[in-house]
C-alpha cells in the first residue's frame, strides 16, 4: 500500500473513532432531564419487578443459574444476591477498576439501570 492510501485509511478510521466517542460521551449531556424524570429510585426497589427485567435482558444469556460465564451464576434470587452482596454485580456494571466490565461486548447499562440495581443492593438485596 502506498503512503497516500495509508494516510487516507488513517483519516477514515480516526474519523469513525472520533464520531463514536462524541456520540457516546454526549448522550447524558444532551438528555439530562429525560434521564432524571424517568428514573425512579424512590421507595423500595422490587427485585422481581425492577431488577430481574434488567438482568434478564443484559446478563442471563451468558450467566445462567449453573455454569455461567466466568463462574458467575445468575438467573435466580439466591445467585443474584451473592454477587449483589460481594460487590461484583455493581462493580461490573459500573465498570469499576478491578472488575470485568459488563455486559461483555455490549453497551454499559444506562445510568438509571445502574442506579436501580445500586439501590436494590444498598437496601440489602431483598427478595421482593
Ligand atoms: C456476552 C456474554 C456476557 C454477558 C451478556 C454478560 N457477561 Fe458477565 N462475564 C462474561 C464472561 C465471559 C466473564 C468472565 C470474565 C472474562 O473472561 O472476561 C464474565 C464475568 C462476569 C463477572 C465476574 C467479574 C469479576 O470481577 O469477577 C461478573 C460479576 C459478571 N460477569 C456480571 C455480569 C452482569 C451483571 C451482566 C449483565 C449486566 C453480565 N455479566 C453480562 C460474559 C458475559
Amino acid at each position: 500500500m502506498n503512503q497516500k492510501k495509508f494516510v487516507y485509511l488513517l483519516l477514515i478510521f480516526g474519523g469513525i473513532l472520533f464520531i463514536n466517542a462524541c456520540y457516546y460521551d454526549k448522550a447524558d449531556l444532551l438528555y439530562p432531564k429525560s434521564a432524571t424524570v424517568t428514573c425512579d429510585t424512590t421507595g423500595v426497589i422490587s427485585y422481581s419487578q425492577r431488577v430481574v427485567p434488567i438482568l434478564q435482558a443484559q446478563c442471563y444469556s451468558c450467566h445462567s443459574a449453573t455454569g455461567g460465564s466466568g463462574n458467575i451464576n445468575m438467573s435466580n434470587y439466591a445467585n443474584d444476591k451473592v454477587i449483589g452482596l460481594n460487590g461484583k454485580l455493581y462493580g461490573s456494571i459500573s465498570h469499576a477498576t478491578g472488575y470485568f466490565p459488563m455486559p461483555q461486548g455490549g453497551n454499559q447499562l444506562s445510568s438509571c439501570d445502574q442506579a436501580v440495581i445500586k439501590k436494590w443492593i444498598t437496601s440489602g438485596c431483598l427478595n421482593n
